[in-house]
């Protein structure tokens, strides 16, 4: 199997293999991460919002000799529709920048999207940057500045590798496979489905809506040993895996509007290639809409802004084209930097 196909997840043989093979020995960042007792965080129901909000997404190093060609960073174009298709506006941010810069972009944009691929968790510098604002966002929302952030795949992995401070990633393929989610008790009085209509939670429960591209995942059994994950994370949902192990599948912040998905929402709208098992039911539809939504009202809950006009319409990723690429990749447009 060539590269080309591996670009969805941490997910496909060969060059994920490689990146989380050398994940699982990483023992990352010695962090001491404020786990305060809950509080709730957010405004008040009738404090007003912020309707103009602006979700930077991570870009990723290219690794595709075929895509190399085209720029040395990517972001798929169904993760900037998803987040679009939301009602927010996108910024791409580029890895190699000064922690200066990123601090300047974190206080310009209003939530983050972390998204999938095969990077290392531990040395990749898609790790790095990741933990410079996932530090930043646990700072502000300490002190009551909202600031929310999404994990899909690889992300979700990120997520629990920061919060754990240790790898706790095992081979737990479930890969171009859609499932049901196996939703637990705390996903009924979560905030991610909150506003979910009960026939759509029914459905999310029964009818394979979400789909899986990845080699590694965290067991539930694993997860419920970690206290500092259990004390992070509420588990929303979890899933069997082809050799039986029982993964975590979605996961929320307890205090922090943190939330972790291992499957991929967006490619339920915005990936077609008839080589890989992607959900396109009226109900695989509506989950995903009705998740992109869920996060931008996150992102509209945080007041960052940019210090000038000119400076935001210069960040906004309209400035770039995408690319078609469904010839030689997963995905059918990706914009490249
Ligand atoms: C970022 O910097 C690293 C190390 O200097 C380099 O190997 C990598 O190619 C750079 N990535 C991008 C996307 O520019
Ligand atoms: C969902 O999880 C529960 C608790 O682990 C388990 O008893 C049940 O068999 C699972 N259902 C499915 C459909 O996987
Ligand atoms: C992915 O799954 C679909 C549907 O089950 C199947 O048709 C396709 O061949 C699979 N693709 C790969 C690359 O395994
Ligand atoms: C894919 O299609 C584009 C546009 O049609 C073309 O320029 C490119 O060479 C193709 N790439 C491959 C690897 O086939």
């Amino acid at each position: 199997m060539s590269d080309r196909f591996n670009l969805l997840a941490s997910s496909a043989p060969s060059l994920s293999l490689t990146a989380e093979m050398l994940c699982l020995r990483a023992v990352l960042f010695a962090c001491a991460l404020p786990l305060c007792s809950p509080r709730p965080l957010g405004l008040l129901p009738d404090e007003p919002l912020n309707d103009r909000p602006i979700i930077g997404i991570l870009t990723q190093e290219v690794t595709d000799p075929e895509m190399k060609p085209y720029g040395g960073a990517y972001i798929p174009s169904s993760y900037v529709k998803y987040i679009e298709s939301g009602g927010a506006r996108v910024i791409p941010i580029r890895l190699n920048q000064t922690r200066e810069e990123h601090e300047r972009i974190f206080k310009s944009i209003n939530g983050l999207l972390l998204i999938g691929g095969a990077s290392n968790l531990e040395t990749s510098e898609f790790a790095h940057t990741t933990e410079i604002y996932f530090r930043l966002a646990v700072k502000a929302n300490d002190v009551g500045d909202y600031f929310p952030i999404w994990g899909t795949c690889m992300g979700f992995q990120l997520l629990t590798v920061l919060v754990a401070e240790q790898n706790l990633l095992s081979e737990i393929a479930a890969e171009n496979v859609s499932l049901p989610l196996n939703l637990t008790s705390e996903a009924s009085s979560s905030r991610m489905f909150e506003g979910f209509p009960p026939e759509l939670l029914k459905a999310l429960s029964e009818e394979a809506l979400t789909g899986n591209f990845h080699h590694y995942g965290v067991t539930e059994q694993v997860f419920r040993g970690n206290e500092k994950l259990t004390s992070f994370f509420s588990i929303l949902s979890i899933n069997t895996a082809k050799n039986g192990a029982v993964f975590v599948s979605t996961m929320e912040g307890r205090k922090y509007p943190f939330y972790g998905v291992q499957w991929h929402p967006e490619v339920n709208r915005f990936q077609w290639s008839p080589q890989y098992s992607f959900p396109h039911s009226k109900n695989a539809v509506r989950l995903a809409s009705l998740l992109a939504e869920f996060f931008v009202n996150e992102g509209r809950k945080s007041f960052h802004h940019f210090s000038q006009v000119e400076e935001e319409s210069r960040a906004l990723i309209y400035h770039y084209n995408p690319l078609y690429v469904a010839n030689f990749t997963a995905y059918e447009q990706a914009y490249f930097f």
